[in-house]
């Protein structure tokens, strides 16, 4: 679920492929269908009220084992055959969840090795959900059992497009400390370092007298009395993501055995910290993913969007879609505001605008009982007569006239790299500063690209950036030489690349690179980074651009001395005063900025107002978070959307102006913008 999770832990006739599977397609809409909560009556309504709304796909048995399965070895298939049958006569696909998310009690109780254990030592107790041991072997054999089950009764009914495996992997319960863990981890770390004296050398284990004499010795990263050795604690987090995306493909490949064709997801949760998601999505037909922005944060556009351009970017080779949002409140915040009139609809197009080939909730019908009954859902409590349900139905019938949007790709040249491992190490403990996280540093250059309306990929620093025009390395801590030098490569052959402080830190192994900071990085780096100096929270570093601006940094100092690249910026007050803070580098055919500051949003605007495909569209009255501008491009047009955020109606210039998808109307040269306004304005490709 989304606040513990965000940062801390095409119409009739049009084809799209969700993978192997070629399924006809608008931008798919629908939700979560969870009909074993209701007696069969409703069932039939609940077919006609999801015709009504346009919905064509819903998730169906997500959390359904208990019945499937009520005891042990014995399964029911008759009910859920009888939904998919109702579903299919109405035209409504299938996505078929595997639901191994929420063993049934009767599991739990009997093998009790499938729940999980804390760092303590306690085991957590059954009663709720996803409380799961993904290394026990008896949790894996009754998932695969249950998964192989349901694909030979119903995995090759007409109804089924998809095949959703599993809900949230590791949410709620990221970590599992147990014996079974322990063994697994054992054998995980005998794969990956051949020998005991590698993996001696690799975690520093002489520091703390941490020498391990037998592979026996090695036990995960439970309750230790000071630091855990974080190399260790690094290597558990990659296991851990490991172990369950094994589970997955397990999984994954019972239902494709069952149906090769069938397209293979599981909903990830956008920034979630536990699972390496760039590993992940290699392994998925569509990428899917919960967004569940906070309505009480006036910066949900932005979060929302951060979110979207993670989830396009994990595998680019793959269609993405959103999998859950909520129509209106949650029920698991400690305040669960529900989203303004307009609000619901903004993000679905913010999805779409980026690149999204479906939206959908959780969940169809609010829920009469159980622990999420006063979360929102299309159909809520009230029924028809909710205000959810108009804008539900409207939606509905928009999306399905956006099929030509399908071979539209949307238009991002900035890359922002990320690194899961990199993640995972910068914020073990035993930092120069306790308040180094991931999401910081990721919303201080996000934040001013989105009010620039300059589109984002996240990449990984492993893949090829060429079809970039900058590249931004915010805090890249933990970077192995294959990585920096594809960064190196791509400057060398014409790139642009603005890294910040700590980056290039330390290998693989969470082990420092000596000589100035930066490793294999300090090719672009056009400095030397003797030390570092984080600054007091509310402290303030002054600097001055060598053009005679003023300007100040945050959070963080690196002592840099002077080298062969030009300085842009020094500090001009304490200790620092007169040593580089922004120098830029030539190396190749290319360009690098390095940042040793976390710069004030002014003086931030100043260093991406130098590079050119950071400044964004200067000339537009779009600026600001206020109106959100995304374009997606096709082959003869470019589709540019207009998002308005802010609480009035804004009149925005659009050029020339085109066709406005959403009401057939030709519009410009400008258009005017209500709050929660939309416009898709179609502009011929010149
Ligand atoms: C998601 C989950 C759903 C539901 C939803 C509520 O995390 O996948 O099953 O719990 O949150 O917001």
């Amino acid at each position: 679920m989304a606040g513990r999770r965000i940062f801390n832990e095409q119409g009739a006739g049009a084809v799209l492929r969700f993978g192997l599977r070629v399924v006809s397609m608008r931008v798919r809409y629908g939700g979560d269908y969870n009909p074993e909560q209701w007696p069969r009556e409703v069932w039939e309504q609940d077919v006609q009220l999801m015709q009504e709304a346009g919905v064509d796909l819903v998730t169906v048995g997500v959390f359904s084992w208990a019945l499937l399965e009520p005891r042990e070895g014995v399964f029911s298939f008759d009910w859920l055959r009888d939904v998919l049958d109702l579903l299919a006569g109405a035209g409504i696909g299938v996505d078929l969840a595997t639901p191994t998310a929420a063993p049934p009690a009767w599991l739990s109780a009997r093998y009790p090795d499938v729940l999980p254990i804390d760092p303590t030592g306690s085991r957590y107790s059954y009663g709720s959900r996803q409380a799961i041991c993904v290394c026990s072997p008896n949790y894996r054999a009754k998932a695969r059992a249950m998964v192989a089950r349901l694909a030979a009764e119903v995995g090759s009914h007409p109804a089924v497009e998809m095949g959703h495996v599993h809900n949230e992997y590791a949410c709620h319960v990221p970590y599992c400390y147990c014996d079974n863990h322990a063994k697994a981890f054992r054998e995980w770390l005998a794969h990956r370092y051949g020998s005991l004296d590698n993996l001696n050398a690799a975690w520093g284990t002489t520091f703390w007298s941490q020498t391990y004499t037998d592979l026996d010795e090695v036990v995960p990263p439970r309750m230790t009395a000071a630091f855990v050795n974080p190399s260790l604690d690094l290597d558990y987090k990659r296991f851990c993501s490991d172990a369950f995306l094994e589970e997955f493909l397990e999984e994954r490949t019972i239902l494709k055995s069952a149906r090769p064709d069938l397209a293979v997801t599981t909903n990830f949760m956008g920034f979630y910290r536990p699972l390496d998601y760039f590993q992940w999505a290699a392994h998925v037909d569509v990428v899917s993913t919960d967004n569940y922005a906070d309505p009480a944060d006036p910066e949900w556009p932005m979060y929302s969007a951060m979110h979207y351009d993670l989830s396009r970017g994990l595998n680019k080779d793959v269609p993405w879609m959103v999998m859950e949002q909520s129509a209106s409140r949650v029920n698991w915040r400690s305040h669960n505001l529900p989203k303004q009139p307009g609000h619901m609809r903004a993000m679905s197009y913010q999805a779409v605008a980026r690149g999204a080939t479906g939206v959908l909730f959780f969940q169809w019908r609010a829920s009469r009982a159980g622990a999420e009954k006063f979360h929102s859902a299309m159909v809520s409590h009230a029924g028809t007569a909710s205000p959810v349900w108009a804008e539900v139905t409207e939606l509905g019938s928009e999306l399905a006239s956006l099929d030509e949007l399908e071979n539209a790709p949307v238009e991002a040249k900035v890359a922002m790299v990320i690194s899961w491992p990199s993640w995972w190490a910068l914020e073990a403990p035993g930092q120069p500063s306790r308040d180094l996280l991931l999401a910081d540093q990721l919303l201080w250059v996000y934040r001013p690209l989105y009010e620039r309306g300059v589109t984002v990929d996240f990449c990984s620093p492993d893949e090829r950036l060429d079809r970039y025009d900058a590249v931004i390395v915010p805090s890249l801590y933990l970077l192995s030489a294959g990585q920096a030098a594809n960064l190196v490569s791509y400057v060398q052959a014409g790139g642009t690349v603005v890294a910040s402080f700590w980056s290039g830190i330390v290998d693989e192994c969470d082990s420092v690179y000596l000589g100035p900071y930066g490793g294999p990085l300090r090719p672009l780096m056009g400095c030397d980074v003797v030390d570092v100096a984080p600054l007091r929270s509310g402290e303030t570093l002054e600097l001055k651009w060598e053009t005679g601006e003023s300007g100040g940094g945050v959070f963080w100092a690196d002592v840099i001395a002077e080298c062969e690249g030009r300085v842009l910026a020094r500090v001009t007050g304490g200790g620092l005063s007169g040593r580089p803070i922004v120098v830029e580098s030539n190396y190749g055919d290319g360009r690098a900025y390095y940042v040793g500051s976390r710069l004030d949003a002014a003086t931030t605007a100043h260093l991406f107002d130098l590079v050119p495909a950071l400044r964004g569209d200067a000339t537009s009255s779009r600026g600001g978070l206020a109106v959100e501008r995304v374009v997606r491009a096709g082959p003869n047009w470019r589709y540019e959307f207009l998002i308005n955020f802010a609480a009035e109606e804004r009149e925005l210039e659009v050029g020339a102006g085109g066709l406005e998808l959403l009401t057939g109307v030709d519009v410009g040269p400008s258009v005017s913008l209500k709050p929660s306004g939309i416009v898709i304005i179609r502009h011929p490709v010149t």
